[in-house]
């Protein structure tokens, strides 16, 4: 199988063709959902909710990220593997930056790496692109931020705030980022920065327009039944699936149910 590259998401934004994108953090779910169709496997920090349980995505560590990479990328044929730069690991230096990217392209066979912010990271998009790296931007509501928007609401209303996005968008395209990541902005705007840039856009809660979609695999599983926001579409029910499987399982293994004598050696 071919694998997807930059240039492939290029070509599809230029075709047309729209980008689906999931988020995942371990091997058995990269061969399923690799298999499915998915384009692009993103190792998101989001890992810090819904792997490790945390309130954000602040605590999760580049150890850690290193580790639910390796183990996507062992799984992935034909997805890229994109992998989420954790809160502290690039913000405060571009040298530290381009060090903690080069641990993720170094330690764990992924493609590309994603960070969130505008202006401020510029200087650190820079370096890790001359050195080879690929790199996804991400704007809007950035959650490793969450501490100074105070909620998880959504971004770049008004028309300050969506001219200051629209020309972040630009700025991270001159950078060299070969896509971005659109969350929580309203739909029009979207689309216009979709129109705006040459490399592909890829929305949550950010409609129909961006050049692709991503939606972390544990939410549209139906596996997280309190996280219901309205961008959230659920492809199935697999919280209720786990929970019926595993009463029926407790039912038998205390009724001594299983093993039968078929299933015993
Ligand atoms: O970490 C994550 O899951 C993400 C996506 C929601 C874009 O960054
Ligand atoms: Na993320």
């Amino acid at each position: 199988v071919k694998r997807v590259t930059t240039t492939s998401l290029q070509t599809m934004k230029g075709a047309g063709e729209k980008i689906a994108m999931l988020t995942c953090y371990d091997y058995t779910m990269a061969g399923l959902l690799d298999a499915a169709g998915v384009d692009v496997l993103l190792v998101g920090d989001s890992a810090s909710n819904v792997m490790a349980g945390y309130e954000t995505t602040l605590p999760i560590t580049l150890d850690h990220m290193i580790y639910h990479a390796q183990c996507v990328s062992r799984g992935a044929k034909r997805a890229m593997v994109l992998v989420d730069m954790p809160f502290g690991s690039y913000q405060s230096d571009s040298s530290i930056a381009l060090a903690s990217a080069v641990r993720i392209m170094k330690e764990t066979g992924a493609h590309a790496v994603k960070l969130e912010g505008g202006e401020e990271v510029v200087e650190s998009i820079l370096k890790i692109t001359k050195a080879g790296i690929p790199v996804m931007g991400h704007l809007g509501l950035t959650p490793q931020s969450i501490h100074q928007f105070g909620s998880y609401g959504i971004q770049g209303k008004g028309e300050e705030a969506a001219n200051k996005l629209i020309k972040e968008a630009v700025m991270l395209q001159e950078a060299g980022c070969f896509g971005l990541v659109l969350e929580k902005i309203p739909a029009v705007l979207a689309a216009q920065v979709t129109h705006a840039l040459q490399i592909p856009t890829i929305g949550i809660g950010a409609g129909v327009d961006c050049d692709g979609q991503v939606l972390v695999m544990q939410d549209m599983l139906g596996m997280n039944d309190g996280f219901a926001p309205k961008f959230l579409r659920k492809y199935a029910s697999l919280g209720e699936e786990i929970t019926r499987a595993t009463t029926a399982y407790v039912q038998d293994v205390k009724q001594a149910q299983f093993p039968s004598p078929e299933e015993s050696y």
